[in-house]
């Protein structure tokens, strides 16, 4: 779509969790022009809904070195070291100086920072806000700060495409802006330098934590602009949450690991803590270990659910604690003080993404990505709880100063072109048949053979468009058709490197090849588009 309007930057930050924000308040106090695009309204992100916390070394006898530590092992043999070192050492900090910009931590009755244990971590080093509502606070914090510092703001504009210059380097966006307004319709925002931060893309598949908006929008406008991707196959499964019914669709309630770090156990229908002998931390394990077992027990027991078991905790500690997850169980009749929660795995988290170096700069010249739209290697096979917040924030502020450092930013106006994809529109009556293939064939158990009826599926629907764009039935563009076309690239990319690792590392567990494989797998898959495919 030709742009109708457009407006003239030094850097689009496209995204508004806490990524996004960080990265413009730091362009912004550098003197940047910039301007954040969001699709839906500014606190609309994943961020908003992060529970347990944020992970970094702000306790009493915790140092970066035993978070480095507990990081790799939860990556299972494919974190980037310089990068994790990055994260776990400038981490602190950072968190200090989200402090400084306004979220309000919890804190213990002495003052320091209130911390708790989640998954893989063996030390308390997750500090939390509002109980059990830590992104919320991070999110309010960070878009009054936005308010307050004047950022220009565009909401719900769906990003579309990359716009280059004639050498290939980054000159802007295309965006379609849904609503009233001088900004309406399809336009531009011209800058040369762009920085993805537009989050998961969790709605690949029919049952997920993620809101609505996480529909991989980032990851489809970096693959048809030629970026490299990597480790798109490792999808984390959050072990503990809610269980509405095997048919329940689109966004889930999360149980936080918080809860198990504050001491609940997982057990089976017979009250089995099933976790116990399993691994050292239990309960604690890292995630895709949990999942894993959870998995294994539903399957020996034909059941559809586990159950975590926090009665104990008893009603206070409930309402002080967890009051987020107290409100959403009671929502849906369960009463957490009183009787067990049903919870079974879902698709939380998306460790690979756009391939980025230690100044989160993918492999096209300007364009950047941060968050969970990124992968800067500190996850690798599976991303230890609690620390993409401190992504997000860490690389955050990397990017701001490579942009900064790069200047002088603005010669003139560019000749601006799309870079080589421009966004199809895909029937949006897809999009369910999208998220039925990837959960059924590619979802947290996999094979050859379910990944080839994924691989099939997905062509099909691929085909059938092409078809259709040809003739009548053409989908009309728009926020939707355009969503569901990001959705199927995002998909198709997902699956064709799921099944071409041939090993179980991390969040990815194939059936067929149950063991780890360093010798030959112990490597990044990284995809690019090219004019032959992917
Ligand atoms: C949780 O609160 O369990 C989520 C933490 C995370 O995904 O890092």
């Amino acid at each position: 779509p030709a742009p109708g309007w457009a407006v003239e930057a030094d850097v689009v930050v496209v995204g508004s969790g806490v990524a996004g924000l960080t990265t413009a308040l730091r362009c912004t106090a550098a003197g940047l022009r910039t301007v954040v695009v969001t699709k839906a309204n500014l606190d609309d992100g994943s961020t908003r809904w992060a529970q347990g916390g944020i992970a970094a070394a702000l306790g009493e006898g915790d140092t970066p070195e035993q978070h480095l530590d507990d990081t790799l092992v939860a990556g299972a043999g494919l974190c980037d070291e310089q990068a994790v070192r990055t994260l776990v050492t400038e981490g602190p900090d950072a968190v200090r100086r989200l402090i400084a910009t306004g979220a309000d931590f919890d804190r213990t009755a002495d003052g320091t920072i209130a911390l708790t244990r989640e998954g893989g971590h063996h030390r308390r080093r997750i500090a939390h806000a509002g109980g059990d509502a830590t992104g919320a606070e991070i999110s309010r914090a960070l878009v009054e700060a936005i308010r307050e510092r004047g950022v220009r703001t565009v909401e719900h504009a769906l990003v579309l495409d990359l716009l280059t210059d004639a050498e290939g380097r980054t000159a802007g966006v295309t965006l379609h802006v849904m609503g009233e307004g001088q900004h309406d319709g399809v336009g531009a925002v011209h800058a040369p330098a762009v920085v993805l931060a537009t989050g998961g893309m969790g709605q690949v598949f029919s049952a997920t934590t993620n809101p609505a908006v996480s529909t991989g929008d980032g990851v489809a406008l970096a693959l048809r602009a030629g970026a490299e991707l990597s480790d798109l196959e490792f999808v984390q499964f959050h072990p503990t949450v809610l269980f509405l019914g095997a048919d329940s669709q689109g966004q889930q309630p999360l149980v936080s690991e918080a809860v198990r770090g504050e001491g609940a156990h997982l057990v089976d229908a017979d009250g089995v803590r099933f976790m116990l002998g399993q691994h050292e931390l239990a309960e604690l394990a890292p995630r895709d270990i949990v999942a894993k077992a959870i998995m294994r027990r539903m399957q020996e027991q034909g059941a559809r659910h586990m159950y975590l078991d926090a009665r104990h905790f008893g009603a206070e500690m409930w309402e002080n604690r967890f009051p987020t997850i107290l409100a959403a169980c009671r929502a849906h009749g369960i009463d957490p003080v009183t009787e067990p929660i049903p919870v079974a795995p879902a698709a939380h988290y998306a460790s690979g993404g756009v391939r980025t170096d230690l100044h989160g700069r993918t492999t096209v010249p300007g364009l950047y990505a941060c968050g969970e739209v990124a992968c800067t290697g500190v996850h690798g096979a599976n991303r230890l709880a609690s620390n993409s917040l401190l992504e997000g924030l860490v690389f955050a502020e990397r990017i701001a100063d490579d942009i900064t450092a790069s200047g002088p930013l603005r010669e003139g106006a560019r000749e601006t072109i799309p870079a080589a994809g421009v966004v199809p529109a895909v029937d949006p009556a897809r999009r369910t048949e999208i998220q039925r293939i990837m959960s059924t064939y590619a979802g947290v158990l996999r094979s050859r053979e379910s990944l080839r009826e994924a691989s099939v599926g997905l062509e099909a629907l691929s085909a059938d468009n092409a078809v259709e764009a040809l003739g009548d039935k053409a989908a009309v563009p728009g926020t939707e058709s355009w969503e569901t076309a990001n959705l199927l690239a995002v998909s198709r990319a997902l699956v064709a490197v799921a099944l071409e690792r041939e090993e179980t590392r991390g969040c990815h567990w194939r059936e067929d090849f149950p063991e780890r494989e360093d010798e030959t797998w112990r490597r990044h898959l990284i995809v690019r588009q090219t004019a032959g495919g992917l």
